[in-house]
């Protein structure tokens, strides 16, 4: 099969390649060029690194789960496992963030998020790997999840790394998170050198550097396979994950379409700030090119606000559970589990099309909810 120069286009050259033209053109993309990965490779690389994630990180196909889809192949890239206590998307964020405040002489790493953030969990952590304090401010975004909610998962492990943890028990909308302005004059007025890092790690401009550097790996890594992504599935909340993927994906002319499914019940802010901060770090880094408003699709499958999840999430976390061994949350992965059957079922997806399903982390968070989940069964022994 020949290509015949333009990006979608293929020349049908023999009897068993015909045969071929009963699958989707999904399946037959072209992959950007070396010389286009290695541009972007070298603009990411102008900027100060911290060297804490584990990379590349694992792509494999989910053979089992994949029989829930339509016609689908499905594989996961394992972003759950990006090195830090607990993994998550955060810590290829922060090599960045964490960068530039070294650069610039902190001594401090500031940030917020709710009491089960994972965020928080990862900043502690990169602070701790790299001799700094870190002072983190949790709002309450959320209701508890249960009675542990305060005690365990991320909040312990942002404790027992030494972070020092501060909470403002006002109800606050999710995008709210204005007294940290006022948090981070407090911690200078104190005598330290704070970095202030948002919510998330998004609105800032080396927010969506790490996921641009992902979208590269993620290339990498399907050459290495001979294979080709047409979608990549994930969750979306504070944006700059789907930013930087959508916007490495084309610096790279890569035209894989990415897909993000909500933390809550709502896309429009969303799909915003995702064309504003993928076009910001396409301009951060001096790459001429944009994305535009339809390149940017993110859907909702759980209604739920922020925090929370309906028991149809639940079940969708059993099922990748009990097909394939890895824990999903309720926050997020949870959500985007639900989204990618969704999708499935309302026939999104081509035929035979290949989609990758990010796990970007949160598995600290499941304990937090462990009342949400039901109570376990322990049968008695000896009977
Ligand atoms: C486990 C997990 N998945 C997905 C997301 C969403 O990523 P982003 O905030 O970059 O949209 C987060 C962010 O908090 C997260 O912790």
């Amino acid at each position: 099969m020949l290509r015949d120069g333009s990006r979608q286009s293929w020349l049908i050259v023999s009897c068993s390649e015909l045969l071929q033209t009963l699958v989707p053109m999904c399946l037959e993309q072209p992959v950007p060029d070396e010389k286009h990965i290695n541009e972007l490779l070298l603009e990411i690389a102008k900027r100060p690194r911290a060297a804490l994630a584990q990379l590349p990180t694992p792509i494999h196909r989910l053979h089992n789960f994949e029989g829930q889809l339509d016609g689908q192949e499905l594989w996961i890239k394992r972003d759950d496992l990006t090195g830090l206590e607990g993994g998550g998307n955060k810590t290829r964020k922060l090599e960045f963030l964490v960068g530039d405040a070294i650069e610039t002489g902190a001594d401090m790493l500031v940030t917020a998020g709710a009491i089960q953030s994972n965020h928080t969990r990862q900043t502690a952590a990169a602070a701790a790997k790299c001799a700094m304090q870190c002072a983190l401010l949790h709002f309450r975004w959320t209701e508890d999840a249960g009675p542990v909610y305060r005690q365990v998962g991320n909040i312990l492990l942002s404790g027992i790394m030494g972070a020092e943890m501060f909470l403002d028990e006002t109800d606050r909308p999710i995008e709210d998170q204005s007294p940290l302005v006022d948090f981070y004059e407090y911690l200078r007025s104190c005598g330290h050198l704070p970095y202030l890092i948002p919510a998330g790690a998004s609105e800032h401009r080396l927010g969506s550097l790490g996921y641009m550097a992902c979208a590269a790996e993620i290339v990498k890594q399907s050459k290495a396979l001979d294979l080709h992504f047409d979608y990549v599935v994930h969750c979306t909340g504070s944006s700059s994950t789907q930013a930087g993927l959508v916007a490495g994906f084309a610096a790279m002319g890569e035209i894989t379409r990415v897909i993000g499914v909500s933390d809550d019940d709502e896309t429009s802010i969303k799909r915003d700030r995702v064309i504003r901060l993928a076009n910001d770090a396409l301009a951060e880094i001096g790459m001429s090119v944009r994305v535009l408003p339809t390149d940017i699709e993110i859907i909702t499958a759980d209604k739920s606000p922020y925090g929370a999840a309906e028991s149809e999430t639940f079940d969708a976390i059993r099922l990748l559970a009990r097909t394939e061994g890895l824990i999903a949350d309720p926050v997020y992965e949870g959500k985007a589990i639900r989204g990618l059957l969704a999708l499935a079922n309302d026939g999104r997806f081509e035929n035979g099309c290949r989609i990758l399903l990010m796990h970007l982390g949160g598995t600290p968070a499941v304990h937090a909810y462990a009342n949400q989940f039901g109570s376990l069964k322990l049968s008695q022994f000896p009977i």
